[in-house]
């Protein structure tokens, strides 16, 4: 069987939030304590994939390559690809089919953040799943900023639109993707949409059209965090500062995970500890060897 391989999309303008964006890249962005992209490197960590390319703007990769080098202190690969011009989601598939190597893939958007019990378990069946796609449905109050479920009274999905004025439900798709080693292929057939963006929610229509599209409900007891406006990015900080505070434990930590599974030994997490032990981050890191 073909490993399935990761992407982190990290490209785009973060147009939204400027001036704070002109100079720094928004998955960098610190969301409480770490760089945003922490969260979803974490979340493609606990789904147990361990290759990863990292799509950033041209003059934003040294930047991350900088933060996160080739991944070995972490136990992964971490690989990096450039994105001219953000031309939508899909692009990234076309992007990265040589890192993808005709395998499937698991892709995460740089600044979605995922947290809730039994997500790590979610991650691993959508990760060893094989054929077709699996994407994540989560409710929210405002539907129309995203892509959204339609379905029938049986409740199977019948189609997914992109930021429909008049949404079908309050079933957003989050920005996780697995798909199986077609998604390239069908990339390549993706036309530009009124926005002039090659669109994802395109990509999993024909999904859905062949009747291989899992749309997996994530339940209201998970978080499914926007950072894409200075209000989200703040309430993000503060939801995981709360939940650290109180618990005592890191949210998106992949040192920690990487540990955990046996990836990095206690030496090498040692040396990333030291190296941070000025900050509370590199303490914990520190309090996880016993
Ligand atoms: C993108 C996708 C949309 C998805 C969303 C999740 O929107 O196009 O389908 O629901 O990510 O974050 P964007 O954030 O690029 O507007």
């Amino acid at each position: 069987m073909n490993t399935r391989r990761g992407i982190i999309l990290a490209g785009g303008t973060g147009s939204r939030l400027h001036p704070v964006t002109r100079s720094v890249s928004k998955q960098l962005l610190p969301v409480y304590d770490k760089p945003m992209i922490y969260y979803p490197l974490s979340v493609l960590m606990l789904g147990g994939v361990r290759e990863i390319a990292i799509i950033t703007t041209p003059h934003d990769q040294d930047q991350f390559q900088r933060l996160l080098g080739d991944g070995s202190h972490l136990g992964v690969e971490i690989s990096y690809l450039q994105q001219a011009e953000p031309k939508g989601l899909a692009q990234a598939y076309l992007l990265a089919e040589d890192f993808l190597a005709g395998g499937p893939s698991a892709m995460v958007l740089g600044d979605n953040i995922f947290f809730g019990h039994g997500l790590s378990q979610m991650l691993q069946e959508a990760n060893n799943s094989t054929g077709g796609g699996t994407v994540f449905g989560y409710q929210v109050a405002d539907p129309s900023r995203y892509g959204v479920v339609g379905y029938d009274k049986a409740g199977k999905v019948t189609s997914i639109v992109e930021k429909p004025s008049k949404p079908l439900s309050n079933l957003a798709v989050t920005g996780l993707y697995y798909l199986d080693e077609t998604a390239s292929e069908k990339a390549g057939r993706v036309t530009l949409s009124a926005r002039g963006e090659y669109e994802i929610t395109s990509l999993l229509e024909m999904y859905l059209n062949e009747g291989s599209l899992n749309v997996q409900r994530m339940g209201r007891g998970y978080a499914w965090l926007d950072t894409g406006t200075h209000e989200s990015l703040l309430d993000a900080g503060n939801f995981v500062r709360t939940l650290e505070k109180r618990q005592g434990v890191q949210v998106g930590c992949p040192e920690e995970i990487a540990f955990i599974r046996g990836w990095i030994s206690a030496d090498e997490l040692e040396r990333t500890a030291e190296e941070y032990s000025k900050s509370h981050y590199g303490r914990y890191l520190k309090s996880l060897i016993v």
